[in-house]
């Protein structure tokens, strides 16, 4: 007799690409702030650096704030290290003679979620804070030779996470989203991760 064969439904994509599609749009447009292309010009002055390590502080903050049960919680219990970009921006404002209080941005432009709660959200605001370390690493090299003798704790943590641990973070990412309901709210919440650091880059003058 022949073998029967069980034809299994298709799942959705993996989560990772699927992220990745969805926010290329985005990325690009963060890419193109005034900010963003100042640095990649090497035309990023103090002030400016300064402004943008303030604007990264107020957005990290206040979306470790609101994360906080679930990075210590849930996120902890799935095995995946976060290292807290506030307390990496916080020694880089201290190193660069700048206070906390200093933050030039209202906290609107920078805070709360426009997709609310859930796990699955989470992990998709996670996936742009973690993905932005990539690209980090490019905008470290410019920063050290912008303004060497300076640690620039912020951008160097992708440098020190590195590419197999990237891919360990795709794999979680497929693995915490497999299902469609899941990766569509994931993928809303990383596009309203995106815009809230796009507002953050377009209040941070160039
Ligand atoms: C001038 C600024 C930027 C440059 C040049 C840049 C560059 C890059 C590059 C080259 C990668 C791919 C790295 C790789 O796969 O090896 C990447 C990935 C990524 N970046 Fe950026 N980036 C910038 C800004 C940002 C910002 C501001 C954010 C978040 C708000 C961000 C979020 C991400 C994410 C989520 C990924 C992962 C994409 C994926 O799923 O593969 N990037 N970036």
């Amino acid at each position: 007799m022949a073998p029967v064969t069980r034809c299994m439904p298709p799942g959705p994509p993996p989560a990772h690409r699927r992220l990745r599609e969805a926010t290329r749009h985005e990325h690009a447009a963060a890419e193109r702030t005034a900010v963003m292309q100042a640095l990649l010009n090497g035309q990023l002055d103090d002030a400016a650096y300064g402004r943008l390590l303030l604007g990264q502080y107020a957005l990290h903050r206040a979306w470790e704030t609101e994360r906080a049960a679930w990075l210590h919680g849930e996120l902890a219990d799935a095995g995946w290290y976060y290292a807290s970009r506030s307390e990496a921006l916080a020694r880089d404002l201290a190193d660069w003679g700048l206070s906390r209080e200093d933050e030039p941005l209202p906290l609107a432009c920078a805070s709360h979620s426009q997709v609310v709660g859930g796990s699955s959200a989470s992990w998709g605001e996670l996936y742009v804070i973690e993905g932005s370390a990539l690209g980090g690493q490019i905008l470290l090299r410019l920063l050290e030779k912008r303004f060497p003798g300076h640690a620039h704790h912020f951008f160097r943590l992708g440098q020190e996470a590195g590419r197999g641990t990237w891919r360990t973070f795709q794999s979680m990412l497929d693995h915490q989203l497999s299902q469609l309901d899941q990766q569509q709210t994931a993928i809303a919440a990383a596009r309203a991760m995106f815009g809230r650091a796009q507002r953050m880059l377009e209040a941070v003058r160039a």
